[in-house]
């Protein structure tokens, strides 16, 4: 028996392959390749040691899963290894057939992106002609085989203004929850900030709009939202506190706390081709290096909230300010504070176009 608690969730990313071009997506600048994926052998064992281990929720996403070929009997594995399987896809690659299949495997649950509601600046985005009616298509097939349903509509400055036609497309395609998440600035969304970040009152604006839904179909479908961090008083506690609750495996098997956790410079990560789960979670540093409270400084140290959100999000903090060990700048008690309110301030640049999530980003950064 461990002193470190089980996680509960483990956020699998089988690929970073993906038809769509998002430039929100929160993979990391330097995706990984087909050539670098775990096979799907390694994969099971993972799930299966993840089971052992205390998970209860497996995430199949990427990128986007249906880009493997094994999905199936990756979704069937994780199943029968007891965890409950949630798919986060985009709906691209996912024909009936192929649904029918997952469904028959075990999937317990489809979360499907959208871009918007209007199909020509939701295709836009997607990078992809054809996408926003593909997933209305998909959205239904998930439906008639009796599957729950979650849309996931990310919103930013482009699309926040139709917050309640998103929640009125749920309610047409059947949903029974929506998700309504601001934009988190890492990754391809923290390049292209300055594109996408709302003004504060469309933020106020999309807050009104949902708590009107709430109100109207309270019973018919779940609406949770997820607030902009740059729009708070203080931080969220970014996955529940590092190496507290969940782990993420990336495509070619490095054993993370958060998706974002190797942009921070200084860790090394472990890989579940060298070791078994149960070990890295234990005793991986990467891992220890924020764990708990010991690594903080002021203002968290004497701050009573140090137990709630655990400090906020350490990708954050090292992306803002430079070093991990901050405060998160997100929280109005941190003395670099500033650089989140004068992110947040800066006028609205509508003619600035964000770049599109490609591989081989490092390349062309280089060149
Ligand atoms: Fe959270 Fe630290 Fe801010 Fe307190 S000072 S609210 S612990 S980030
Ligand atoms: Fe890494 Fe928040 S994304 S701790």
């Amino acid at each position: 028996m461990t002193a470190i608690p089980p996680p509960l969730a483990l956020l699998a990313e089988l690929t970073h392959r993906c038809p769509l071009r998002c430039s929100y997506c929160s993979n990391p600048l330097d995706l990984e390749r087909r050539s670098a994926e775990l096979d799907t052998a390694t994969w099971l064992r993972v799930f299966d040691e993840a089971a052992a281990l205390g998970v209860l929720h497996v995430h199949l996403s990427g990128g986007e899963p249906a880009a493997r070929t094994d999905l199936v009997a990756l979704t069937r594995g994780a199943a029968g290894a007891g965890l409950y399987t949630n798919l986060i896809t985009s709906g691209i690659g996912l024909e009936p057939v192929r649904l029918e299949q997952l469904a028959e495997a075990g999937l317990d649950h489809v979360q499907l992106s959208i871009q918007d509601v209007l199909e020509e600046t939701a295709d836009r985005v997607a990078g992809r002609p054809g996408a926003h009616a593909r997933k209305r298509a998909v959205a239904r097939s998930v439906v008639a085989l009796g599957l729950p349903l979650t849309l996931n509509a990310v919103v930013h400055r482009g699309n926040i203004d139709r917050v309640g036609a998103m929640i009125a497309e749920a309610v047409t395609l059947g949903a029974r929850r929506i998700e309504v998440a601001h934009a988190q600035y890492y990754g391809w969304a923290l390049r292209n900030r300055s594109a996408l970040l709302p003004s504060a009152g469309q933020v106020a604006a999309a807050r009104e709009a949902i708590e009107r839904a709430r109100a109207e179909l309270q019973g018919a479908l779940v609406i949770d939202y997820v607030a902009p961090d740059y729009f708070a008083r203080y931080p969220k506690a970014c996955v529940n506190g590092w190496g507290r609750r969940s782990l993420n495996v990336t495509p070619s098997g490095k054993f993370l706390p958060c998706h974002a956790a190797e942009t921070i410079p200084g860790l090394t990560f472990w890989s579940v081709r060298d070791r078994p789960l149960d070990d890295i979670w234990e005793r991986s540093p990467a891992f220890a290096a924020f764990r708990g409270t010991d690594w903080m400084r002021e203002p968290c140290v004497s701050c009573p909230r140090k137990a709630v959100d655990f400090g906020g999000c350490r990708c954050q903090a090292f992306a803002l300010t430079g070093d991990a060990h901050n405060a998160d700048p997100v929280c109005t008690l941190s003395p670099m504070n500033e650089v989140v309110r004068g992110a947040a301030q800066t006028p609205l640049d509508l003619g600035q176009v964000p770049a599109s999530r490609r591989f081989g980003e490092s390349a062309a950064r280089e060149a």
